[in-house]
């Protein structure tokens, strides 16, 4: 097949360009580098079959150039960040909303077989009741959300309208290696880092506020389950672990798998504004019809990241940064 992956210098979608590279696929990794990272994916650059774009979803006509004989589209680049969606709401619709319509235009347009995009579980804010299934509100309060809301119902529309094969997964939070661990990064790498490095992780508000963490081979494995199914799946799917935990006991977790806890603990500042306070996933619709589990604990995969991290993360990435 030949396999277009946006975002694919990106945490989730550099792990999708390896294992579609590896099985000899042609790839496609286009990407502008707002939050990639080249060490993600220069390990592929040898392999014939991939090929590196660095280029902007926003770009129409670079879509159309680029896409006119892709079977499948992994649509995953984005502004992910919820702090960054405050700041530059309009970066972030325009990515998010402009970008995926644009996708979505152009893989009309050439008949692609399949797009398959990265929803988040964002898109339903705070737990209305839990577990949250598919069918809760979609209420999210800020604009990385909102844009996501937008973003995912386009992609409904399109499935509807044209009757195309587009797959909507709503990811609850996904960590692993290559998660961007400064800045606008992942919680869990961020977390690492500060802790590895004796610094104390900061928790905004009391540290109640619950997430749902999936490891990244679980969440990848998400993704080959809905790249093989044989039928369309035209209604979003939830992939989480229906594992809750709060901000505060992953901070303590960390700190002790990284072996600080006689050293550091966790510092509390302001809450944030419009911070969603409670995500768990009910993924029995994944279950039901994939067949998909998570497989990974929470505290194996964190185990798995610290080692990652301690042999990889920081060392490797002050290099290119
Ligand atoms: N990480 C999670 O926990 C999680 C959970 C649910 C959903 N998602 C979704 O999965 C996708 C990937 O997230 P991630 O965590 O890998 O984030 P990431 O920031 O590592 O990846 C996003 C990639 O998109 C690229 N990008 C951004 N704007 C672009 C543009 N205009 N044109 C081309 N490339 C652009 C970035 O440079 C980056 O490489 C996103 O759509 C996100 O909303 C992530």
């Amino acid at each position: 097949m030949k396999i277009l992956i946006t975002g694919g210098a990106g945490f989730i979608g550099s792990h999708l360009c390896d294992k579609y590279t590896k099985e000899g696929h042609t790839v496609l990794c286009l990407d502008n580098f707002m939050s990639g990272n080249l060490i993600n994916i220069r390990h592929l650059l040898d392999y014939r079959n991939f090929k590196l774009v660095k280029g902007d979803i926003r770009d129409f006509d670079l879509l159309e150039k680029l896409m006119r004989d892709v079977d499948v589209v992994f649509h995953l680049a984005a502004q992910i960040h919820v702090d960054r969606s405050y700041i530059e709401p309009r970066l972030t619709y325009d990515t998010n909303v402009m970008g995926t319509q644009n996708i979505l235009e152009v893989a009309r347009m050439y008949d692609a077989k399949k797009v398959i995009y990265a929803s988040t579980s964002e898109v339903y804010g705070s737990a209305q009741y839990a577990p949250i299934d598919e069918k809760h509100p979609l209420s999210a309060p800020h604009p990385y959300g909102a844009s996501k809301i937008a973003a995912d119902r386009m992609c409904y529309a399109y499935i509807q309208t044209y009757g195309m094969n587009i797959s909507i997964l709503r990811l609850f939070n996904v960590f692993g290696s290559r998660q961007r661990d400064f800045g606008y990064g992942g919680v869990i790498s961020i977390f690492t880092r500060r802790a590895l490095s004796n610094i104390s992780p900061i928790i905004y508000g009391d540290g109640l506020q619950t997430r749902d963490y999936t490891y990244i081979e679980d969440a990848i494995r998400a993704y080959d389950l809905v790249l093989n199914h044989e039928e369309p799946i035209p209604e979003p799917v939830n992939f989480g672990s229906g594992r809750e935990v709060s901000i505060l006991d992953l901070a303590n977790m960390i700190i002790d798998l990284c072996g600080k806890s006689g050293d550091i603990k966790p510092v509390h500042v302001e809450p944030r504004i419009g911070e969603v306070e409670r995500l768990i996933a009910d993924a029995t619709k994944a279950k039901n019809l994939l067949g998909w589990e998570p497989e990974c604990s929470l505290k194996e995969g964190l185990r798995a990241f610290v080692q990652w991290y301690r042999n990889y993360g920081f060392e490797e990435r002050l290099k290119i940064e």
